[in-house]
Formats: structure tokens, sequence, C-alpha cells
């Protein structure tokens, strides 16, 4: 069960890198547009629902990965100071912000909201990503 959910969460980071991406890419060329128009808002939502769901494995590997121990070394071990405190703090300000240009956007129809709101929360989750090459953190695989 935790490796199956290990896969996908680990899997699901290129999709929600890739449409928070392209939806970043398409708010820039409407940015005149006064109007939210299919493709973007089709865009928009599957970078929303792609964090949600990697927030929903999140929170359910948070609490069977071997990886979250509390004890009176978490703080003053690199790796477990970042699956206890520092992943989950970060991914969850991402996706509030994420969710809060999506919602903000489409009520105004406006793309620089979202823009602004996706770009930051992008930055926040690729540095609150485990890469391998953070060696610091363990052994992780790019997929
Ligand atoms: C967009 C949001 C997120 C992304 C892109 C993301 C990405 C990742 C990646 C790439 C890993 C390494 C997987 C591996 O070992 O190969 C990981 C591990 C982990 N993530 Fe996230 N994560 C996100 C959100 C969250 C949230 C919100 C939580 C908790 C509330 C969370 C909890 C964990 C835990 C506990 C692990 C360690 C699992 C283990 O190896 O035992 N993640 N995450």
């Amino acid at each position: 069960m935790t490796s199956i959910l290990n896969s996908a969460h680990s899997g699901l980071r290129w999709l929600v890198l890739l449409f928070l991406l392209i939806s970043i890419v398409f708010a820039f060329l409407n940015l005149k547009k006064t109007k939210l128009e299919k493709p973007q808002k089709l865009m928009y939502l599957f970078g929303l629902i792609f964090t949600h769901t990697q927030l929903l494995i999140g929170l359910v590997l948070y609490f069977l990965s071997a990886k979250v121990v509390f004890n009176e070394e978490t703080m003053s071990n690199a790796s477990s100071r970042f699956y206890a405190m520092e992943h989950p703090l970060g991914m969850l300000i991402a996706i509030i912000l994420i969710t809060m240009g999506y919602s903000k956007g489409k009520k105004n129809q406006s793309h620089k909201t979202v823009l602004v709101f996706y770009l930051i929360g992008l930055i926040l989750i690729i540095a609150s990503i485990p890469w391998p090459f953070r060696t610091a953190l363990g052994v992780v695989d790019w997929f």
C-alpha cells in the first residue's frame, strides 16, 4: 500500500509540474484578454486537480511513511526535518496559493491572477521536491 502510494506520489510530480507550466504559459499568452476561455480554463483546472491529488496522497503518506519520524532528533536531522516539516509545509502553502489563484482568477476572469499565483506556487513546489541530487535527503528517484 505505502509503496503504491509512494510511486504514485513520485510519478505525479511530473504531471503537476507539466500542467502548472502549461497553465503559466497559457496565462502569459492571454494576459491582455478579459475573459477565461475553455482551453485555458481546462489547463488551469488540470493544474489544480493534480496538485490537489498530490495533497491527498501526501497526507496519507505523512501517516504511513517511515521517513516521517518525530523524536528529539527530528529537527537536527536534515532528512527527517525535511519530510516531517519542510516538504509538507512548503507544498501546503503552494497548494493554497494555486487554489486561490484558480478561484480568484475564475471569479475576476483574470489571467494575470492565475499567472502570479501559479508561478509563485510552482517555484515553491520546485523548491520543496526531494530531488535525487539533494543527497542529504537520502535515496530518492526521478520517477
Ligand atoms: C504538489 C505537491 C507535492 C509534490 C509535487 C510532492 C512530491 C514528492 C516527491 C517527488 C516525493 C519523493 C517520492 C520518492 O521517494 O520517490 C515525495 C515524498 C513524500 N511526500 Fe510529497 N509532494 C507533494 C505534496 C505533499 C504533501 C502536501 C505532503 C504531506 C502532507 C507530502 C508528503 C510526503 C511524504 C511523507 C513523502 C515521503 C514518502 C516516503 O518516501 O516514504 N507531499 N513527495
